[in-house]
């Protein structure tokens, strides 16, 4: 998409400079963005930014698109590796560029080292499986560790040095200072050409604040913007988003898996890809995707090993005891 914002009717270079410095640096993020979002940040007239709007609309078509050019779209899009053939063919080739995937799965099943694992694949050039750019890494637990990066980086034959340096880290610390680490990626992201963005963990901090009942709608409301902020990165610089969860007690739940992704229905409806993790036997670890669009709900085994992410022969009938998560 072109950059070119002074060919937009109306905008003239001071316009542009502001829009540029508020994060808005491409057409397409202009179109997609409310109005009053643009306003708060920009300090542009409320009227202008709608006249801007509808001139970036008919340069993108947000409005009705055939079948064919949202077909020609997702033609666009690309699949990042996760370094275990066997996940990456349950995922319909990878982790998806223009689309918002969720790591579900409870302390230890392995969200943390997959993002990690998938910090270094993304910046293989896409002959290779990766998505040839950098990552933008959101950490809110603390838990993101350098030295694995190297690790993985060294054993799967990469300059560590390199890797490593392609690797923006955020440590977030409430939750609207992770709100703020969001916005802000809306001009890191195509400055740096960053293909893969990390929120590790989504939720945690907004857990951790919004306790009680009456706090409830508030959390989810802030959710979901931010979950909808995410997906339109993905799609105005066709990048590929992981955000995780974890699971949640739910102890009204008598029969099944008492586990139950947190968020509720919110995370449910704003991801476009969940994939449910969970220890099976001897290490070994399981993945299933769970309420895709277009893909199967096979479970698969992989390990994790020094190399980050593999495919693995072991394991028993641990695919066979698949609980009952929604
Ligand atoms: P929470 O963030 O606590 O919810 O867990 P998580 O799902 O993020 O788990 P994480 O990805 O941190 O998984 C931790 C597990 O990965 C450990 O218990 C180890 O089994 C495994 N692991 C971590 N590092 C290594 C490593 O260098 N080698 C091997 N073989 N396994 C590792
Ligand atoms: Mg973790």
């Amino acid at each position: 998409m072109s950059d070119d914002l002074e060919s937009l009717n109306g905008v003239g270079s001071t316009t542009a400079a502001k829009l540029r410095a508020s994060g808005f640096t491409t057409i397409e993020a202009i179109a997609v963005t409310p109005p009053r979002e643009i306003m708060e940040k920009t300090n542009i007239g409320f009227n202008t930014i709608l006249k801007i709007q509808e001139a970036a609309r008919q340069m993108v078509a947000t409005d009705f698109k055939t079948a064919q050019e949202f077909y020609e779209k997702r033609q666009t899009m690309k699949k990042c590796t996760t370094g275990s053939r066997k996940l990456d063919e349950a995922l319909g080739g990878g982790i998806e560029t223009q689309a918002l995937t969720e790591l579900i799965g409870e302390f230890g099943s392995g969200k943390t080292q997959l993002c990690l694992m998938l910090s270094v694949m993304a910046q293989l050039p896409p002959e290779q499986g990766g998505l040839g750019g950098k990552v933008a890494f959101i950490d809110t637990e603390g838990t993101f560790m350098p030295e694995r990066v190297y690790q993985i980086a060294t054993l799967n034959g990469l300059d560590p040095q390199n890797i490593a340096g392609n690797i923006f880290v955020a440590r977030a610390y409430n939750s609207s200072h992770q709100c703020l680490l969001i916005d802000r990626l809306f001009t890191l992201c195509p400055d740096n050409n960053i293909k893969l963005v990390v929120v590790d963990s989504m939720i945690s901090h907004f857990r951790g604040e919004y306790v009680g009942r009456e706090t409830l709608a508030e959390r989810q409301q802030k959710l979901n913007q931010y979950l909808h902020k995410l997906i339109r990165l993905s799609e105005a610089y066709n990048l590929a988003v992981v955000v995780t969860n974890q699971v949640q007690a739910n102890p009204t739940a008598f029969f099944g898996d008492p586990n139950r992704p947190a968020g509720g229905n919110i995370m449910a409806h704003a991801c476009t890809h969940r994939i449910y993790l969970r220890k099976g036997s001897k290490g070994i670890r399981v993945a299933r995707v769970i309420d895709s669009p277009y893909l199967p709900e096979v479970p698969v085994r992989f390990k994790i090993s020094e190399k980050g992410l593999e495919d693995t022969e072991e394991g028993g009938d641990d695919l066979d005891q698949e609980s009952d998560i929604v």
